[in-house]
């Protein structure tokens, strides 16, 4: 979508990390003992169920965060009795006021900064800078939103036809809205969904990613302090099987906003066309296997520097994290050299620290299927590099950032959720294959280019099927409201979060 680094936009100022760092490190400490205990949240009130689990840091499981309980399938039907009614009146309420709820929360979160990045850098094992980039970017979709909504909302939109008569209609709050969401950007994707959705009219409920319910947990308190009504939100935590699956067969729910993986938007596609009730809207983000071109005119220096935070920042959690780097022939040997300098200088582990860039991965599940992969690769690619993982590593589920050398993206069976970088050699004269092979895997969610030949890049523009193209930066971390975010094909149904299409799917028309 975009050319340039504009990620200074951003649509809340920015935190001067240099400058603040000390007094607000010691704000984050003051939370880093604390024990946070979360449930379901229905009426208003938080609530204990017979299902506890254990929170531990994914960077130390020594770490208890707290605990989590989950919910029941009484609870689950309660939620959406309460929640049908809350509909009726939280739609009725103006959309003036239900932006302002979206700022006062923004507000809050702003207040609750220090708290929620201790929160946020212990469930989800995120360094402080992603934590306080996650906290951000919940302000600014609650911001954004809000404006959105003002100006779309509001308002009757009318036209007269040609044939004279006037045609007016409103867009309204549809239902119940489900909104699930992944344990990445337990905040900001959370936030993101459940904002949209409440400020377009409907009610919520919210079943946030097993791995990252504390957080959520504290955020929906917050809405709730902001003035969102207690039957206008509720949090269902718990696992897909025994949560997100029911919600998603009831014919009470009036759509879902999902963002997960491929595989889970897939089973819950299935599940709506299977329920014998109204046809409801599925907005679902989801997985990648995203590229990067890089040609003979690229900077190397810029190159190396954009690749490695794409594919190893956030331990390559990131839906839009780089998984498939082609270098063109003539300075191949070169970039592979400097990449396999550069790795070697990342360093893994205890990301409270300043000098850490890369953590653990969530959890032991996902260590698993990443070490295979690895093992797998080991016996049949070459290996470029390789991080050192430290001593302290193994108290927790750390996975050393990984590069080789493959043959094609198609050799690639699915997206790899973490810190593993392939790297393809092409000559310039494969460029439109390249092209093709990437769009042959069906998924289409980010794609760096990496060119000063103006011509290349508005060709690989034109030609490949992908969401959001990033030309001479890194292909991740897009911004609120300046880089609308989501992705074609096997990535995402659309619209867009963080745009100006996104709230209208929430909601329906109605004449007036
Ligand atoms: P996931 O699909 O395993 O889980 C996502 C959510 O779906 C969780 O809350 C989970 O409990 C729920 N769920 C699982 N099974 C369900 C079912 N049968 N019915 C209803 N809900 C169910 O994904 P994840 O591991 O939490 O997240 C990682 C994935 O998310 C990656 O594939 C990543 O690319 C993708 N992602 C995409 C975006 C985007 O904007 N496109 C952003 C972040 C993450
Ligand atoms: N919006 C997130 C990013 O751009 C997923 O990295």
């Amino acid at each position: 979508d975009l050319y340039g680094d504009e990620r200074r936009n951003s649509f809340s100022p920015n935190i001067e990390i240099d400058s603040q760092w000390a007094p607000f490190k010691q704000a984050v400490d003051g939370f880093m003992q604390q024990q946070w205990n979360g449930g379901p949240i229905i009426g208003g009130s938080q609530r204990k169920t017979e299902q506890v689990h254990p929170v531990l840091a994914p960077q130390n499981h020594n770490i208890r965060v707290g605990e989590m309980h989950w919910a029941s399938a009484q609870d689950v039907s309660e939620a959406l009795d309460l929640l049908s009614d809350g509909f009726v009146s939280w739609n009725a309420t103006s959309v003036n006021t239900r932006a302002a709820c979206l700022e006062r929360l923004a507000d809050l979160l702003e207040d609750n900064l220090a708290e929620l990045v201790a929160l946020c850098h212990l469930e989800a094992g995120k360094t402080i800078q992603d934590s306080i980039d996650e906290v951000r970017e919940a302000v600014d979709f609650c911001r954004y939103y809000a404006v959105q909504a003002r100006r779309g909302l509001g308002q009757p939109l009318l036209g007269t036809a040609f044939t004279g008569k006037d045609r007016q209609y409103r867009l309204d709050g549809r239902g119940v809205f489900v909104c699930i969401s992944p344990w990445n950007f337990p905040l900001a994707i959370f936030l993101g969904q459940v904002s949209a959705a409440l400020v377009a009219g409907n009610s919520v409920i919210a079943k946030p990613a097993e791995q990252t319910s504390l957080i959520a947990c504290r955020t929906v308190e917050l809405a709730l302090q902001a003035g969102i009504p207690a039957n206008a939100i509720a949090l269902l935590p718990g696992d897909g099987a025994s949560v997100g699956a029911p919600l998603t067969r009831d014919p009470r729910i009036a759509g879902v906003a999902f963002t997960g993986s491929t595989e889970t938007a897939q089973l819950i596609n299935r599940s709506l066309a299977q329920r014998d009730a109204e046809i409801v809207p599925l907005i679902a983000e989801t997985g990648g296997q995203n590229a990067m071109i890089i040609d003979s005119t690229s900077l190397p220096e810029q190159v190396v520097r954009d690749v490695v935070h794409s594919a190893f920042a956030s331990a390559g959690q990131r839906c839009s994290a780089l998984r498939v780097l082609y270098v063109q022939e003539d300075v191949a040997d070169r970039i592979i050299e400097m990449l396999r300098g550069a790795m070697s200088q990342q360093v893994v582990g205890d990301p409270s620290l300043h000098s850490t860039d890369i953590g653990p991965v969530i959890d032991l599940k996902a260590q698993q299927g990443l070490l295979a992969h690895i093992e797998k690769l080991k016996a049949s690619a070459q290996l470029i590099g390789q991080t050192p993982l430290p001593q302290s590593a193994s108290q927790g589920t750390f996975v050393a950032p990984t590069a080789f050398l493959i043959s094609d993206i198609a050799v690639l069976e699915r997206e790899q959720f973490g810190p593993i970088l392939h790297v393809v050699r092409y000559k310039a004269s494969e460029l439109d294959k390249v092209i093709d092979a990437i769009n042959a895997t069906g998924y289409g969610l980010t794609l760096g280019v990496h060119s000063r030949n103006e011509e290349t890049t508005r060709h690989i523009a034109r030609r490949t099927r992908v969401g959001n193209i990033y030309i001479n930066r890194d292909q991740i971390g897009a911004v609120v409201g300046v880089q609308p975010f989501g992705g074609q094909g096997l990535s995402g149904t659309g619209p867009k979060a963080g745009g100006p299409r996104y709230l209208p799917r929430f909601t329906r028309e109605i004449a007036l």
